[in-house]
């Protein structure tokens, strides 16, 4: 009997509840998969994904980065992450300014004060490491950052969190998503045009005040579409993706308490599983580009003008680039391939550095707090949501 062919639905209940096997498949099976269904392709191959994320000349972000926008007639709102080069090396140049090594570094005692603040506020009996930890933190990290005053920080998160919503079987947003975005753009344009008239010491300020390179080649400033698009980008780039790193990194430990011993023997190896953690079950499980021109890969060609899933997450599992890669390992060979959980090419992450710092300080002190734990597994649940993968619930009990 042959095998049914393999189905990669992005929006089905089976890949939100298990993509790992369907990747591996997609890996043997269809490297170059294509969706009759849904008119998409998809790369699940480490070197495919690669090669295409260094490619943005044939895969372009210009379009979006979910299915939904790539195939939506109209463009992208302008973002940062929706530009292909020249105007993103023009935009890149000015938003790195705001996260050198020296400015993430300064940022360190107050996410170290809200890691402390969270956790002091939960019942080790029963709290939920997602919604009493790792989701409010990152959020009030970013926020801080961009200027937004303290009682608007969480509103912010819930607005992303509504607007990543996907309902099974359906690619757009839901109403309330569609509200969502509408009223944090709101929220945005409104502070941009506050911080116009009254500069403060933050991040919103000081794009308002920068200048970059035009495309012809004049200096000019940022416009308030252009700031809102950032602000908005950088609260839902930066604070769900932490949170889904740290909930599913208390998933996976409590399935290889071996390693969780390793890390409460020695603290030094955490930078060591924050990044095995992003290669293992990273947040970010694909992005999505538009063909600018035919690309031919494994005697197949994808048409230009077709979006194509690039998997991250399925290259970080690819055998062929990995030893073991189903074992989670932290003391793994990390130079046998190039971890793909932050992207790679021109639109790696900007926050990478934010992004490990947060994970790290959260670890350290989930290992003070909860050297042995529980996972309630019957109440686990894990987000449906575009782009963005890990758990919306996580419950655990501290074991004494
Ligand atoms: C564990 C946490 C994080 C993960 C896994 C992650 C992952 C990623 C990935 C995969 C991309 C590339 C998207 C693409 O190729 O289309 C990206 C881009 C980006 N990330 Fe992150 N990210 C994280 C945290 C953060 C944080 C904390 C910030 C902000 C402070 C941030 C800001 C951005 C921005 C602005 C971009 C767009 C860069 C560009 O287009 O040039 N991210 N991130």
């Amino acid at each position: 009997m042959t095998k049914p062919r393999v189905v990669f639905d992005p929006f089905s209940d089976e890949y939100f509840n298990d993509p790992y096997d369907i990747y591996l498949r997609m890996q043997d099976e269809a490297p170059v998969y294509y969706s009759e269904e849904m008119d998409f392709y998809a790369l699940t191959r480490h070197e495919d994904v690669a090669a295409a994320l260094k490619d943005h000349e044939t895969f372009s972000s210009s379009r979006g980065c979910d299915l939904s926008m790539v195939q939506s007639e109209e463009g992208p709102q302008k973002s940062i992450i929706f530009m292909d080069p020249p105007e993103h090396r023009m935009l890149r140049s000015l938003v790195n300014k705001a996260f050198t090594p020296r400015a993430i570094q300064s940022q360190k005692e107050t996410v170290e004060q809200l890691v402390d603040h969270y956790l002091g506020g939960v019942d080790p009996e029963h709290f939920d490491v997602v919604q009493d930890f790792s989701g409010p933190f990152p959020v009030e990290v970013i926020t801080r950052m961009a200027g937004v005053p303290e009682e608007f920080r969480q509103q912010v998160r819930h607005w992303i969190d509504t607007s990543l919503e996907r309902e099974p079987g359906n690619m757009g947003y839901t109403e309330r998503g569609m509200q969502a975005n509408i009223d944090s753009a709101m929220y945005y344009y409104g502070l941009v045009q506050e911080r116009r008239q009254n500069p403060q010491d933050d991040m919103l300020s000081r794009l308002i005040a920068a200048e970059i390179v035009g495309e012809d080649g004049q200096p000019r400033k940022l416009d308030d579409i252009e700031i809102t698009g950032f602000a908005s980008l950088l609260g839902g780039a930066g604070a769900e993706t932490v949170t889904k790193l740290v909930g599913s990194s208390v998933v996976t430990f409590a399935k290889n308490p071996d390693q969780w011993q390793k890390l409460l023997a020695d603290r030094s190896k955490i930078p060591a599983a924050v990044e095995e953690m992003l290669r293992f079950d990273g947040p970010v499980h694909y992005n999505v580009r538009f063909t600018l021109r035919d690309a031919h890969l494994h005697g197949t060609t994808i048409p230009a003008g077709k979006p194509v899933f690039l998997m991250k997450a399925a290259a970080n599992r690819d055998p062929r680039a990995f030893t073991d890669a189903h074992i989670f390992d932290i003391d793994r060979d990390r130079s046998e391939a190039q971890n793909l959980g932050f992207g790679y090419g021109i639109h790696s992450c900007l926050g990478a550095a934010l992004a490990r710092m947060e994970t790290a300080i959260a670890l350290d002190r989930l290992l003070d707090f909860m050297p042995r734990y529980e996972v309630q597994w019957d109440e686990l649940e894990k987000v449906h949501m575009q782009n963005v993968a890990g758990y919306h619930h996580v419950p655990v009990k501290v074991l004494r």
